[in-house]
């Protein structure tokens, strides 16, 4: 590490966990909603967060500025990096690399999916109700559908992955047990915050997001 990266590598590191940790927990959440409520229980958990005091500026502050400030060291982080220097264990060395693609992916993912949804609610294009219908019209393309898995998949693996990788570089986790273990731990979260991710994904494509026409012209076409 370079003498006078320090501060802003220690900020980056900060930032990864809070508040972008518990930004995806969040949003990981919210989309469920979709998945076990449907369009009711999504459009009551939208209404929750739209509700909150100082919405815009927790956005900037909580979502949109960190995002950006390691997003964009991440990816300067990730341009100097050595990929396989063999300082490590086969294994963290293959988990250091990931980290690595799996920022680069979650930067394209965020980018895209920030202009298709908040940009386009900011723009006037798309009402919050609209968000469930629109979502709908987004995934129901296979391929956008798939770039949405791949783009969930990557940006939780990085930020689980880089669970472990904080807990090590702040000293929290310091022996190979207690390494392992967080490592298990760390990887259950993974799978579920992608579990949550992709149920919402799933319940999205379904006919209860469909538009009112799509829908009555699917049940034309079936009837
Ligand atoms: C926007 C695109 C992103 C890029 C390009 C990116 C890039 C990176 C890179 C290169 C690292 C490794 C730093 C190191 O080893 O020193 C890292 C670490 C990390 N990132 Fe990201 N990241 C992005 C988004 C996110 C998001 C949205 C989250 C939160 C969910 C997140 C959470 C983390 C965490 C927790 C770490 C570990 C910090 C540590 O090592 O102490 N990142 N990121």
């Amino acid at each position: 590490m370079k003498g006078n990266s320090y501060l802003p590598r220690k900020i980056h590191s900060l930032l990864g966990v809070i508040p972008l940790g518990l930004f995806i927990v969040e949003h990981a959440l919210t989309n469920y909603s979709a998945y076990e409520g449907g369009k009711e229980g999504f459009s009551d958990s939208i209404d929750l967060l739209n509700s909150l005091p100082l919405v815009l500026w927790m956005e900037i502050f909580l979502i949109w500025l960190p995002i950006l400030f390691h997003g964009v060291y991440g990816l300067y982080i990730a341009y100097q990096s050595n990929i396989n220097t063999g300082r490590f264990s086969y294994g963290r060395n293959w988990a250091f690399t990931a980290q690595r693609i799996t920022g680069v992916i979650t930067f394209i993912f965020i980018a895209w999916h920030f202009y298709e949804t908040r940009l386009q609610v900011a723009l006037g294009n798309v009402s919050h109700e609209e968000l469930g219908q629109h979502m709908n019209s987004i995934v129901s393309d296979p391929l956008a559908f798939t770039a949405y898995i791949i783009g969930v998949l990557a940006a939780t693996f990085h930020f689980a992955n880089g669970l472990w990788a904080f807990l090590v570089s702040w000293g929290i986790t310091v022996g190979p047990r207690a390494q392992k273990v967080s490592s298990n731990i760390c990887m259950v979260i993974f799978v579920i915050i992608a579990a949550l991710f992709l149920l919402s994904l799933f319940a999205f494509r379904g006919d209860e997001f469909a538009s009112a026409a799509a829908t009555a012209l699917s049940s034309v076409s079936v009837g």
